[in-house]
């Protein structure tokens, strides 16, 4: 168990639980982030899951997938290098303390 900090587009910080193993989407779901929508439950078919990594945290997340990468240039809001899905980004211990920043739209 550790915690993600979600930064909503009007600045302020929501921390979740989450659990080793599930995906940030996962977490942000069930603590009710409607900045989230994952339309299609995590299975990197929609891009409404979009989400910025911060800074500090860059060099620690997963390599991004090709998928991944292809569905991102379709993402509403801007894509940035910091891009990622959050429903491919999988709870591990290393990524304790991890902040994501929410897009202003999804769809
Ligand atoms: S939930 Fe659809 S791509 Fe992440």
């Amino acid at each position: 168990m550790t915690t993600i900090t979600f930064i909503h587009p009007d600045g302020h910080a929501q921390a979740v639980d989450a659990t080793d193993g599930e995906s940030a989407m996962q977490a942000a779901t069930r603590a009710g982030i409607a900045e989230i929508v994952a339309e299609c439950g995590g299975n990197a078919m929609c891009a409404t899951c979009h989400v910025y990594v911060d800074d500090a945290f860059t060099d620690r997340v997963p390599p991004i997938g090709d998928d991944e990468d292809a569905l991102l240039d379709g993402a509403a809001a801007e894509r940035l290098p910091s891009s990622r899905l959050s429903c491919q980004l999988k709870i591990v211990p290393d990524l304790a303390g991890l902040v994501l920043r929410l897009p202003d739209r999804q769809v």
